[in-house]
């Protein structure tokens, strides 16, 4: 089956069922829906077609599984594998203009959102209401909700407060086929039948389109102390991380960052008020939150005791919010500062918390094998390290050629760890080719079953999470630039 090449009468049809101003397919509107954060990609769709409500996306979606038209659900265009880019034309379908927050019920600490509501709008929302919506990543000031669930987006806070999966009960979602499901039930608990709501999260728009999340909430918690520890050695640091833990210690919020990440971001962004002297080679940044200002004051001699043990230098407190936020500002731009700095590659790796110091010290033997540098920092509480490769000065034929060598070693080093290859940002389009490694084919052809139950033309998302050779059936061969 071939896809089929979007013409006029399609476009006509189309825009009758969003209106004309909401099907577009001007180069410049193709051109900007085609590139999210990831790499310097650009997949334009045919058309960006931007639905107000379920029941356009119904009729979108009918459409285009009768005439075998791809579509590509596409959010904020934050994310960091290419999951919205249109890698095969079509249907760029954008949520952009369903992004109420419907309701907060406050009597069951839970919101219904629609997919294009910005997580930080959410948060605040909910926050006005003495309520908690935790997963906070980076992006959180532009990424829509629906990109957030799609993706099964972390952050800093997943550490104590878990994903965007650990905050889902029920979910509108529009099939390829343009029928309507929800996935559960607007309950705490659910025994009933297989968890679709699960399935869904964390699909990257390749069974569905989310269209309406029941979310839940917390009572927003209490106080929280924030500090900077820097280390001597980055290793020391990754080894303090599980020793926190092991001392009895859930902090809210454990952060690495190596010194090049720090320093990126000092000088490619407008954070600033922070020394790096020259003997820091990695900081973790650490929170505790959500008990009485004493109990979390002891937290944090228990937490200063195992740093110290592992060779800690100074150690800076915020001690008020305007610190606080300083500090947090600072660690949400690294992403865009080493983004500033050079082309690069990300890798989201994930090993058991422990075996953090062992990834840290694979990456770097790697990178001395393959002669690239690379740049480390995340979630260190998760043992989720994000692993920047740095271009510099690397030749284009290195870079594409041997490159993919080395990414595959790091890979396959995390998973003789006992981690896999994306604990936040997804596998998308880049590291789809990559799957072989931590599952065999067994495993692949069932999630290619699965795909093929929800969507028996292949028309969702095509291109992402599986490898290649998948799709090459499909349509016209796909290389990115
Ligand atoms: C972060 C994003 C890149 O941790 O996941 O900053
Ligand atoms: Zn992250």
């Amino acid at each position: 089956m071939m896809y089929t090449p979007l013409n006029s009468a399609h476009l006509d049809q189309l825009a009758r069922i969003v209106g004309a101003a909401h099907c577009l397919h001007d180069p410049e509107t193709r051109r900007a829906f085609g590139s999210d954060y990831t790499e310097d990609f650009n997949f334009p769709p045919e058309a960006v077609v931007s639905p107000a409500n379920t029941k356009e996306v119904a009729a979108v979606m009918r459409y285009c599984h009768e005439h075998v038209i791809p579509v590509t659900p596409i959010g904020a265009l934050t994310g960091l594998s290419g999951g919205a880019l249109s890698v095969y034309g079509g249907v760029g379908l954008s949520l952009r203009r369903m992004n109420r927050i419907i309701s907060i019920d406050t009597d069951n600490h839970q919101v219904l959102v629609q997919p294009a509501v910005i997580v930080q709008k959410l948060q605040e929302a909910v926050e006005a209401k003495g309520l908690y919506y935790a997963p906070d990543p980076a992006s959180r000031g532009s990424s829509f909700i629906g990109g957030n669930l799609a993706e099964n987006s972390g952050g800093p806070r997943a550490v104590k407060y878990g994903v965007t999966k650990d905050w889902v009960l029920n979910l509108e979602v529009v099939l390829p086929t343009g029928e309507v499901l929800h996935t559960g039930a607007n309950t705490l608990k659910n025994s009933t039948g297989y968890n679709l709501t699960q399935l869904m999260v964390g699909s990257e728009g390749t069974l569905g389109i989310i269209t309406q999340a029941t979310l839940k909430l917390i009572p927003r918690p209490q106080n929280d102390l924030l500090m900077l520890v820097p280390f001597p050695s980055a290793s020391s640091a990754c080894e303090a991380v599980s020793a926190i833990f092991k001392a009895g210690i859930t902090p809210s919020a454990l952060e690495f960052m190596e010194r090049d990440a720090v320093q990126y971001t000092l000088d490619h962004t407008d954070a600033a008020g922070l020394d790096l002297p020259d003997d820091v080679e990695a900081h973790l940044l650490i929170e505790v939150d959500g008990k009485p200002p004493e109990v979390l004051m002891q937290e944090c001699e228990t937490i200063l005791g195992v740093v110290e043990s592992h060779g800690a230098g100074e150690v800076l407190f915020a001690d008020d919010q305007a610190k606080k936020d300083q500090l947090w500002y600072m660690r949400r731009r690294v992403g865009e500062a080493v983004k500033q700095h050079s082309i690069y590659k990300e890798e989201d790796t994930v090993v058991p918390r422990y075996e953090l110091p062992a990834l840290l010290r694979g990456v770097k033997n790697i990178g001395r094998a393959y002669g690239f540098s690379s740049v480390c920092y995340g979630h260190a509480g998760d043992g989720n390290l994000h692993v920047n490769i740095i271009k510099g000065e690397i030749d284009d034929r290195t870079w594409k050629e041997e490159l993919p060598k080395a990414i595959r070693e790091i890979f396959e080093l995390v998973r003789a760890l006992g981690g896999t290859i994306s604990g936040e940002h997804g596998i998308g389009l880049v590291q789809k080719d990559f799957m072989d490694i931590v599952f065999p084919s067994s495993s692949l052809e069932l999630m290619w079953a699965v795909k093929k139950s929800f969507d028996p033309r292949l028309i969702m998302n095509p291109g992402k999470v599986f490898p290649q050779h998948f799709w090459n059936m499909q349509g016209e061969e796909v290389t990115p630039e």
